[in-house]
């Protein structure tokens, strides 16, 4: 059975939330559905955002330590019902400034390393790039959706169908392409799962550019995310030791 994926993210115009628990020593708690945290150029959202199609459940995210150099974090989360619906995509980003089309961009560099407590779960491990031909387009969405999804626990597929396996950089991927109503989505997904990722990941860009046609002179980048889509399961805890990227002109 192919189950169907749809990613919407952030509203990361969301005002930051936070509390400071006194027992550990974390930069923010974000508990809120679009809880949000920015830093050194890095920013972490909770973002519950499809958390009413679960029956019951729950979502907290950590911002463990950050620097110029990254952010680490973790979030836990247990969700039941609908298992075929994304509950939420929490994840750390790369704030990117606005109007560099991706043929301006030479390179994408970016590093990270994560674990799950558990493959008992419905959910994945992806990165996600969001591109617009306007500069100004909301970060919640664009014209194109690239994600790069690292890891696949139980059975859970992009949206799209299968257009079979392509060597991007080192690794061999699946790649899925489909529509989320205006926006045409590609989806790499690895062919073995893998728990740490260090590339530029610009390549992607240029293999869909030269395969598929993809306007990188016209697309301006929008958001360079990494995180974790959780269906159901649960309580699971999703840890990113390092995460870091750069776009670099
Ligand atoms: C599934 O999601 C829909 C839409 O959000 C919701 O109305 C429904 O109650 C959910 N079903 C279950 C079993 O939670
Ligand atoms: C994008 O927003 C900036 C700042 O508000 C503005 O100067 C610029 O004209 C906008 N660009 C487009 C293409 O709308
Ligand atoms: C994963 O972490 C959560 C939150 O700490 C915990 O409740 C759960 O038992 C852990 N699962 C495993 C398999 O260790």
């Amino acid at each position: 059975m192919r189950l169907v994926l749809f990613l919407l993210a952030a509203l990361a115009a969301a005002a930051p939330t936070g509390c400071y628990p006194l027992h550990r020593r974390q930069t923010a708690t974000l508990c809120e559905r679009n809880g949000y945290w920015s830093g050194n150029g890095y920013e972490v959202n909770n973002n519950n955002w499809g958390a009413e199609s679960a029956s019951s459940g729950s979502q907290c995210t950590y911002v463990d330590s950050s620097s110029s150099s990254g952010v680490s974090w973790h979030t836990t989360w247990t969700w039941e019902g609908n298992e075929s619906r994304v509950k939420s995509y929490a994840y750390s980003g790369r704030q990117v400034a606005r109007g560099n089309t991706i043929s301006s961009i030479t390179s994408m560099p970016t590093e990270v390393s994560w674990n799950y407590n558990t493959s008992d779960i419905r959910a994945n491990v992806a990165y996600d790039f969001f591109t617009a031909e306007d500069p100004n387009h909301s970060n919640s969405g664009g014209d194109y959706e690239l994600m790069i999804w690292l890891a696949v626990f139980g059975d859970v597929a992009p949206i799209g169908s299968s257009m079979g396996t392509v060597m991007v950089g080192e690794h061999s991927w699946q790649l899925y392409v489909g529509n989320n109503g205006g926006m045409s989505v590609y989806s790499f997904v690895a062919t073995r799962n893998m728990n740490s990722f260090n590339a530029d990941v610009k390549p992607f860009f240029s293999y869909l550019e030269d395969n598929d046609g993809f306007p990188a002179q016209s697309q301006n980048l929008i958001v360079f995310q990494v995180g974790t889509e959780a269906f159901t399961g649960g309580p699971a805890t999703f840890t990113v030791s390092q995460f870091s990227a750069s776009v670099d002109m």
